[in-house]
C-alpha cells in the first residue's frame, strides 16, 4: 500500500469485473489515449467543494441525497429523461430540507454511470450462452453474440453522453430551472394526481408563503442568489478503471490527482478488496469517494479500507453506503458503526436501500418490494440514532419516468404490473411517485431527529 501511486498503478493489481476480452487491445489503448486528450468533465475545485459539503454531512450539519439510474444507457439518452430525474431530485430535496431543517447535498447518479459489475460472466437464454451485458460503456444489451463483444468506441460515446448530460444539468442547476420560486412546476405529470402529488403541493404552498414573507423583509433572489440556483454534483461507480485512468488529471491549483470524470466516484461492494485494483486506483485520487458496504463486510475490513483510502482522516473524503437488505441491516450495521466510532475517524454514513432488497418475481422480473426498501431506510435511521451516529444520506436507484419496476408504493404495483413499463437496463428503479413517497418518509425521520436535537439543546 505504501508503494508509489500513479493513475496506472492499479494495472499491477488483481482486478475484478473488468472486461478482458476486447478483441483488439491496441484499439482500446488507442481510445484511452484519445480520452487522455479530452477536456475534463469536472473541475477539481468542484470536487473539493463537494468534499467540504460532505464534511458538513459527516458533522451532522447536512444531508446527502444521491440518486439516478442503475445504469445509464445510450438508447434512453434524451433531454426529457435528464430533466425528469433532475426535477425529481429537486422535489425530494425540498421535502428533505424542509423537514430536516438542514441543507441537502444534491448528487446525481448521472453523467457517467455506464459500467456494471455482473454476478455471472455469462447469460443463458433458451440454451444459448453469451457473455453478460456489462453496461453500455463496454458492450451492448441485445442478446446476440455481436452486441456482447466489448467495443472500445463505446468509451468515447460514454464520454460524449456524459459531457452533454453534465452540460444540461449545469444549465438546469444554474440557469433558472431550479429557482425555488419554480417549486410548483417540478411535479411530474404522472405524480400530480397521486397522494404524493397532493402532499407535495401542500408543502410547496408553505414554502411559497415563506418566500413571500422573506421577500417582504428583503431576502430576495437579488440579495440571495442561492434561492435561484442549486449546486448539483455527479457521481458513478468507477468500475472501468481504464476509462477512469484516462480521465485522471493533475489539478494545476493543488498539484494533486483528480478523477475528472465525476465529482464523486465510489467502489462497489464486489470490488472493494483491499489488495485489488480498485482500491489501488481510489487511494491516489483526491475526489470525495464512496464505498459500498454489504452484509459480508467485517469491522476489520472496514477499518483497513478507511486507513487505505483516507489515511489523513480528511472530512468528507469517505462516504460509506450500507446496502445490507431489510432483513440483515440490524445484525450487520451496528458492528460497523461501532468500528467507525471507535476509530475516531470522520465518515459519512449513508444508506443504499436498493441493492440488498432485490428479488426475482414469479414471472421472472427482477424487482424490489417498496416496503423492504422503506424498512431498510427506517432501520438505518434507528440504528444510527441508537449509536449516536448521524444518518447522513440516501443513495437511490430511481428515475423521473413512470416505470413499473419496483413492487408496491402508494399505487400498490403488483407482479402483474411489472411488464407494463419495465425499462431498466440493469436493476429495478423507484419511479417518481415511489421516490417522492420515500422522501416524505425519510423527512418524517429527519424531523424527529431535528426535534430531538432541539429538545436536548433546551434542557
Ligand atoms: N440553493 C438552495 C439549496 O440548494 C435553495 C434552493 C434553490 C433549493 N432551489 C432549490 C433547495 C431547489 C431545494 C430544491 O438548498
Ligand atoms: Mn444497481
Amino acid at each position: 500500500m505504501t508503494e508509489h501511486w500513479t493513475p496506472a498503478s492499479w494495472r499491477k493489481k488483481p482486478a475484478k469485473h473488468l472486461p478482458t476480452d476486447y478483441p483488439d487491445p491496441a484499439a482500446l489503448a488507442g481510445v484511452e489515449q484519445t480520452l487522455r486528450g479530452m477536456p475534463p468533465l469536472v473541475f477539481a475545485g468542484e470536487a473539493r467543494r463537494l468534499k467540504s459539503l460532505l464534511g458538513d454531512v459527516a458533522a451532522g450539519k447536512a444531508f446527502l441525497l444521491q440518486g439516478g439510474d442503475c445504469a445509464e444507457s445510450f438508447k434512453e439518452f434524451h433531454a426529457d429523461n435528464i430533466r425528469d430525474t433532475f426535477r425529481l431530485i429537486l422535489q425530494m430535496a425540498v421535502v428533505l430540507t424542509f423537514a430536516g431543517g438542514k441543507p441537502v447535498v444534491k448528487v446525481g447518479r448521472m453523467a457517467g454511470q455506464f459500467a456494471k459489475p455482473r454476478s455471472a460472466p455469462t447469460e443463458t437464454i433458451d440454451g444459448v450462452e453469451l457473455p453478460s451485458y456489462r453496461g453500455d460503456i463496454i458492450n451492448g444489451m441485445d442478446f446476440n453474440a455481436a452486441s456482447r463483444v466489448p467495443d472500445p468506441q463505446r468509451l468515447l460515446q460514454a464520454y460524449g453522453q456524459s459531457a452533454s448530460t453534465l452540460n444540461l444539468l449545469r444549465a438546469f442547476a444554474g440557469g433558472g430551472y431550479a429557482d425555488l420560486y419554480n417549486i410548483h412546476r417540478w411535479t411530474l405529470g404522472f405524480v400530480a394526481d397521486s397522494p404524493q402529488g397532493a402532499k407535495y403541493r401542500e408543502l410547496s404552498e408553505k414554502i411559497s408563503e415563506a418566500l413571500t414573507f422573506m421577500a417582504a423583509i428583503g431576502v430576495t433572489p437579488e440579495s440571495q442568489p442561492d434561492l435561484h440556483r442549486v449546486e448539483f454534483f455527479t457521481s458513478h461507480e468507477a468500475l472501468l478503471l481504464g476509462f477512469e485512468e484516462a480521465m485522471t488529471r493533475v489539478d494545476s491549483t493543488s498539484g494533486e490527482w483528480y478523477d475528472t470524470s465525476a465529482h464523486l466516484v465510489w467502489i462497489g461492494e464486489r470490488t472493494r478488496d483491499l489488495a485489488g485494483a480498485h482500491v489501488e486506483y481510489f487511494r491516489g485520487i483526491r475526489n470525495p469517494i464512496g464505498v459500498k458496504c454489504g452484509p459480508t463486510m467485517e469491522p476489520d475490513d472496514l477499518l483497513r479500507l478507511m486507513e487505505a483510502l483516507n489515511p489523513k482522516d480528511e472530512p468528507g473524503r469517505l462516504t460509506l453506503y450500507g446496502r445490507f437488505g431489510h432483513d440483515k441491516i440490524e445484525a450487520r450495521l451496528p458492528r460497523l458503526l461501532d468500528a467507525t466510532k471507535r476509530s475516531g475517524r470522520t465518515v459519512v454514513w449513508a444508506i443504499d436501500p436498493m441493492h440488498g432488497n432485490t428479488l426475482t418475481a414469479n414471472n421472472g422480473y427482477k424487482t424490489r418490494p417498496f416496503d423492504r426498501i422503506l424498512s431498510e431506510v427506517k432501520s438505518f435511521v434507528e440504528v444510527c440514532k441508537a449509536h449516536g451516529v448521524h444518518p447522513g444520506g440516501v443513495h437511490l436507484e430511481m428515475t423521473g419516468q413512470n416505470v413499473t419496476e419496483c413492487l408496491g408504493g402508494a399505487r400498490a404495483l403488483t407482479e402483474g404490473d411489472l411488464a407494463d413499463r419495465y425499462h431498466t437496463h440493469c436493476d429495478p428503479r423507484l419511479n417518481g411517485e415511489q421516490a417522492l413517497e420515500l422522501a416524505f418518509l425519510v423527512a418524517e425521520k429527519l424531523k424527529e431527529e431535528r426535534i430531538d436535537a432541539a429538545l436536548r439543546a433546551a434542557v
